[in-house]
């Protein structure tokens, strides 16, 4: 194992490049962190992220304050000094679906006119398979070495440091096992300080696999976005079952409490709600189908996987409109517009489309989220009012959704819910709430696949 503190920089600092910068400079080593972005920077210089994750801002700022990691735009003062440059631009997707790698591709060849002979490109971004070998061959005429290591990222927001420090696997792929030794080496010094950075970061330690895997550059990049794809499918498969047992007065929870009893299927990801949404899952998918068009084989799974995810927000919707009658004119509340709990990030969130679909049925919209207002402003119509508060959001409504299962959400007093709102209907867009304690404060309750009659004995 290589112990020596290494000078590591990471370009782009967005959610993984953050989160792993600052892992890697609490370890020891020396990071800068990389973006063209200034508002980013200029956030986390002042020892800030400028996302909301739990226990990352003590984190960093520690390190901006001891200088271990050090904010900069300037390739020029980072690159040529670094070891190891790892890769953490955003690979959004382009109206087609297929990835866009403009970023990927520009990071790697600013960075690669000024890297050190013998030094590592790790790239951690989300990549369709294929995309490092094109990678590598930019870097061949420029007559020099440099070794290229896929290790994609597998950190979830809303528990990103967690995820970092005892995670399930670390997947490093690349034709050189020196330079991907290198890479473990350095993960494994983070896994050495985990105890006194988890105590810094005021979080929870947890069970962990913590397991290394290496394989080849084309494995790697497929290991990652076939992870995904399966994760969406559980999410689509669970939503498709609910959807039918709407109509066949069945609950879809006791349902995949009962299928993922069995540990060949496990429980997780076999939630019915509004869908999954964010950063990674939509474009991934949708990134995954057109890579593999590109190899000639059709993934209609995964076709059918978005098609029904797409679905879900106006199914929710629609299932209002019917028991409201007309949404025109109704006032309604959405509560939680993150994508999920835990973040502040509201991309391609089911709370914002879900606002957004009632409210273009002309129904009068309000939403909160405890942390993703201002992120979720620009995504939302502008009929939309966004509140300071569950209470401002939900007076004199109509119904209320619950979109996202923040702990402050899931905690709502039913009770005072139903005094101050007109009407009674509550929409349970994840599936979090007792159905009973819903009657019990009066309320009309909606689930996704719980439509099964309340009274009858179980
Ligand atoms: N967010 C997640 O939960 C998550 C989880 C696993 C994997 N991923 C993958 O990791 C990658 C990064 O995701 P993210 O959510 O952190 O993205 P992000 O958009 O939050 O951050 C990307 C950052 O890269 C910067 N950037 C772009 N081009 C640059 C360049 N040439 N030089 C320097 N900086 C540059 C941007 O300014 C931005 O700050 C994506 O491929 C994503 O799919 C994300």
């Amino acid at each position: 194992m290589n112990k020596k503190p290494r000078t590591i920089t990471v370009i782009g600092t967005g959610y993984v490049g953050l989160t792993t910068a600052v892992l890697f400079a609490q370890a020891g080593h020396k990071v800068y962190a990389l973006d063209i972005n200034q508002d980013r920077l200029k956030a986390i210089k002042s020892g800030k992220s400028f996302f909301y994750e739990e226990g990352i801002d003590p984190l960093v700022k520690d390190v901006v304050d001891r200088g271990t990691m050090i904010p900069t735009s300037s390739y020029e003062e980072s690159i040529p000094n670094s070891d190891v440059v790892f890769s953490s631009v955003g690979t959004p997707d382009n109206p087609d679906g297929s990835s866009n790698l403009s970023y990927v591709f520009s990071a790697a060849e600013q960075a690669s006119l000024l890297m050190r002979e013998g030094s590592i490109y790790v790239q951690k971004s989300t990549v369709p398979v294929g995309t490092g070998e094109k990678v590598e061959q930019t870097f061949k005429p420029l007559g020099k070495t440099i070794h290229y290591v896929s290790n994609p990222e597998f950190l979830r927001e809303g528990t990103a440091l967690s995820d970092s420090l005892f995670f399930d696997r670390v997947v490093v792929g690349g034709p050189n096992k020196n330079a991907a030794q290198q890479v473990i080496d350095i993960y494994k010094s983070v896994e050495k300080h985990r105890d006194t950075i988890t105590k810094k970061a005021g979080i929870r330690p947890r069970q962990a696999a913590n397991k290394y895997i290496t394989t080849t550059l084309n494995s790697s990049e497929l290991i990652k976005v076939t992870a995904n794809a399966f994760l969406a499918l559980k999410i689509s498969f669970a939503n498709s079952i609910a959807k039918l047992a709407d109509e066949a007065h069945a609950d879809v929870n006791d349902i995949m409490d009962a299928v993922g009893a069995d540990q060949r299927i496990g429980r997780s990801f076999l939630s019915a709600g509004r869908g999954y949404g964010g950063g990674c899952f939509p474009k991934d998918v949708s990134g995954l189908i057109s890579s593999a068009n590109e190899f000639g084989v059709d993934l209609s799974i995964m076709h059918a996987a978005a098609e029904v995810n797409e679905t879900m927000p106006g199914y929710i919707a629609n299932k209002a409109q019917v028991a409201l009658g007309s949404l025109k004119g109704k006032k309604v509340a959405v509560l939680g517009l993150a994508f999920k709990a835990g973040t502040s990030d509201a991309r391609k969130s089911p709370g914002v489309k879900l606002a957004n679909i009632l409210s273009k049925s002309e129904a009068i919209v309000t939403a909160y989220d405890p942390q993703a207002n201002s992120e979720a402003k620009e995504e939302l119509r502008s009929a939309v009012t966004i509140t300071k508060s569950i209470e401002e959001a939900i007076i004199g409504a109509d119904a209320v959704f619950v979109a996202t299962d923040w702990p402050e959400l899931k905690k709502i007093d039913l009770g005072e819910t139903k005094k101050v709102m007109e009407g009674n209907l509550f929409v349970d867009c994840m599936n979090v709430f007792i159905l009973e304690d819903i009657e019990k404060a009066g309320l009309t309750y909606i689930g996704v696949g719980r439509n099964r009659n309340i009274h009858e004995a179980q």
